[in-house]
């Protein structure tokens, strides 16, 4: 008698068997009396028609995103099926897609352990290792106690360095009225002021010619830009990532460790040199010597910097660029904006003053409301829960979500709903902040506890940049080559995928 069919094997294959289903069965009646529990009612709306992988959306987001209409064609869906909470698939994945205030707040906030990033260390971990962008649990917690202190001081921007960057940035701007692409120069002005901010030492880009591209700043910010474009390229490929080759995208992440590396090692030996000597502190912040008075763990800090490089850099000058696309078009904004930076009568902006240039912060406000920087987000279930909207009919019932689940969430969708923002929501109107005081229905430097670091550092940033090109230019017209219709660059964040074409003329 051959060992397949010997009576042990029956009775290990048996119990094997009944374990299972008794296991299963244990975690339905489990769910079941959960659901009850929680009052949770089924969602009403699929989107994927294809059940198993859900190979259409696949489909349709690939023709969605060659289109460079992911975002509106997302907002639609929300729309085409009259709800504000759906039920998804893709490559598998069980998803939920919300644009609900209540249901973002559960996930970020009142339920904020029931959920991780999920798949997105993967892709993330490569360039950015156990940073605190890239972490969950404990050492996200660790990285957030190291971090935070240092972003809580109230003038971390340095506005004498974002004035020594502009004027570099100044000199490429022409001053006959030929246009310009203002975006392609806030992308420059933001890698450069924040590389000075977390290394001490900045690339310059803005200092080199077009040709000057083999020295070493030039090569760390092309090894940079291309290590962030090959996270969405996994994020894309997913669990398949491991079928491709990417020698180039090898290379990208060498470069880019190698050159931080070296900012923290001379770091560390200046703070021990300056501690031996007794040296007292230096006035102005740099982070990188925040870090190194607070750990000595080479790997850990240049983890952390690049971090906070990736969250800071593309953001803020996503956020200018979305900006003076609507500005550009709009001559009566511009004209009121420069009526209130007349009161500087041209000097220099200081922190308290650029904090009370109430016109320029509607502005601001309102082109994160309609081009949110990151305009969709996700969390990934890590147990058995519940979101308190989604279910039943109306949509107004708990619904349940299954360990596994991907819950993601768009802000572009929600700071776009007419029943919070009123029937003129797709227009850029600074005004309506007069009275505006959106609670979760806003959020675009997310909420809870994992809400934004930068956002002080970025709105001074931000606000700085305008004012002062307000204070060198009497007009701004748009050269828009789609006539101003503004169609999406989305990456990790979203700018414009024209760029933000106009011309100046001095004032
Ligand atoms: C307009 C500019 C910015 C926007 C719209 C923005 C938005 C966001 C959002 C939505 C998140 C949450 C991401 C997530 O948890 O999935 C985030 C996290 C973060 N941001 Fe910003 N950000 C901006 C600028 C900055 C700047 C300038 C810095 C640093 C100098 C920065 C540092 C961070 C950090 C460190 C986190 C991670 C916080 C954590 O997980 O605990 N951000 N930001």
């Amino acid at each position: 008698m051959g060992l397949g069919s010997s009576p042990i094997t029956f009775v290990v294959a048996g119990a094997l068997l009944s374990y299972i289903l008794f296991t299963r069965l244990q975690l339905y009646l489990a769910r079941r009396s959960f659901i009850r529990q929680n009052g949770c009612e089924p969602c009403p709306k699929r989107y994927n028609k294809e059940p198993l992988l859900g190979w259409d959306v696949v489909k349709e987001n690939i023709a969605n995103k060659n289109e460079r209409k992911m975002l509106e064609r997302n907002q639609k869906r929300f729309h085409d099926m009259g709800v504000n909470t759906f039920l998804n698939k893709m490559l598998y994945m069980p998803m939920i897609i919300t644009c609900e205030p209540e249901n973002i707040k559960t996930i970020l906030s009142l339920k904020f352990k029931d959920y991780s990033f999920g798949n997105r260390k993967h892709a993330f971990g490569p360039l950015l290792g156990d940073g605190i962008f890239n972490s969950d649990g404990e050492k996200w917690h660790n990285s957030r106690h190291l971090l935070r202190p240092n972003f809580a001081r109230d003038q971390i921007a340095d506005l004498e360095a974002f004035d020594r960057h502009f004027k570099l940035m100044l000199k490429h701007i022409p001053r006959d009225g030929s246009t310009v692409d203002l975006q392609n120069l806030f992308f420059k002005l933001t890698i450069d002021s924040a590389t000075e901010f977390l290394f001490n030492h900045s690339t310059n880009s803005l200092r080199m010619s077009e040709d000057d591209t083999n020295n070493e700043d030039a090569i760390f910010a092309r090894a940079f830009q291309f290590a962030q474009d090959d996270i969405i390229t996994r994020l894309r490929w997913n669990v398949f990532n491991f079928l491709r080759k990417n020698k180039e995208g090898e290379d990208a992440l060498k470069i880019c460790h190698a050159y931080v590396d070296k900012f923290v090692e001379q770091a560390i030996r200046e703070h021990q040199a300056e501690k031996l000597a007794g040296k007292p502190d230096d006035d102005r912040y740099v982070f990188i010597k925040e870090l190194v008075k607070q750990t000595n763990d080479k790997e850990r800090i240049r983890n952390e910097l690049m971090n906070i490089l990736l969250a800071g850099r593309d953001t803020t000058a996503s956020l200018l660029s979305n900006m003076f696309f609507q500005i550009a078009l709009r001559p009566d904004i511009w004209a009121k904006l420069r009526e209130e930076v007349a009161s500087l009568e041209g000097r220099l902006p200081t922190y308290e003053e650029l904090r009370n240039l109430k016109y320029l912060k509607w502005c601001l406000n309102e082109s994160l409301r309609t081009h949110p920087v990151v305009p969709g987000n996700s969390r990934f279930a890590i147990k058995d829960t519940v979101l308190p909207l989604g279910g039943g009919a109306d949509g107004k019932a708990p619904l349940f979500v299954n360990k596994g689940t991907i819950v993601a969430y768009s802000p572009y969708a929600m700071h776009r709903r007419t029943d919070f923002y009123g029937p003129d929501a797709e227009e850029y109107k600074p005004e309506r902040w007069e009275s505006l005081r959106p609670g979760w229905e806003y959020l675009p430097f997310n909420g809870g506890p994992r809400i934004c670091l930068g956002q002080q550092y970025a709105l001074t940033e931000a606000s700085f940049v305008t004012v002062r090109l307000l204070q060198e230019f009497s007009k701004i017209e748009s050269r828009d080559p789609n006539g101003g219709l503004w169609e999406e660059g989305l990456t990790l964040t979203v700018c414009s995928g024209n760029g933000v074409q106009v011309g100046l003329t001095p004032a």
